[in-house]
């Protein structure tokens, strides 16, 4: 079986090099428009930290929240959970603290990987890249990584490359 991260690189490409992602890697997201990313990541961590993270580090809700107000405190609005994020939501909603486990992996190690380059580039302050003990987060996600969750990582990549796809029409 193929290790998990060969075995989902496709998808991970097709992620990385959608258009809203290349932008908001390039600086170039207005701050409404980060805020609409803002709310969908903030509707996908809640969901997810309902159903139990294997670790109190990897906590984002709150850190997505704060950068939320500080977009909000300078006059903007975008609350809008879009029908790809609710599709997404929807179905992490079924999920228990185990077959969450997958969507731990793809979400937060996707803000871990390159945050601090991303926390530069977003027009806010990024405390959503900030963890106090990333260490520990990351060590919790790789204790319980299995090759076997290949195909649920993929169709993770899916929902998440619609919501990309949205976030560029919205
Ligand atoms: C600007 C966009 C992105 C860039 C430049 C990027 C880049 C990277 C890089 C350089 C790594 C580390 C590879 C390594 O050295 O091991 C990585 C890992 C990862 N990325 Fe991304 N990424 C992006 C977007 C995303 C998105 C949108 C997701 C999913 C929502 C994602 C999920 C992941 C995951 C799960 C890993 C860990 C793979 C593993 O080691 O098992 N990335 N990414």
């Amino acid at each position: 079986m193929k290790p998990l991260k060969e075995a989902t690189a496709e998808k991970h490409k097709k992620a990385e090099t959608m258009p809203f992602n290349i932008r908001m890697f390039q600086g170039e997201l207005t701050e409404a428009e980060y805020l609409s990313y803002l709310y969908q990541q903030r509707e996908i961590f809640q969901t997810i930290e309902r159903a139990g993270l294997p670790s109190d580090a990897l906590k984002r809700a709150e850190a997505v929240q704060a950068d939320i107000d500080e977009l909000e405190a300078k006059g903007n609005s975008s609350d809008a959970i879009l029908s790809s994020t609710r599709r997404y939501a929807d179905y992490l909603g079924t999920k228990d603290s185990q077959e969450i486990l997958p969507h731990v992996y793809l979400n937060y190690l996707a803000i871990m990987f390159g945050g601090q380059i991303m926390k530069k580039k977003v027009p806010s302050s990024g405390k959503m890249y900030d963890f106090e003990n990333g260490h520990e987060g990351m060590m919790a996600i790789r204790q319980v990584q299995k090759d076997e969750w290949a195909d649920e990582v993929n169709k993770a990549y899916d929902f998440i490359i619609d919501i990309f796809s949205e976030l560029e029409t919205a």
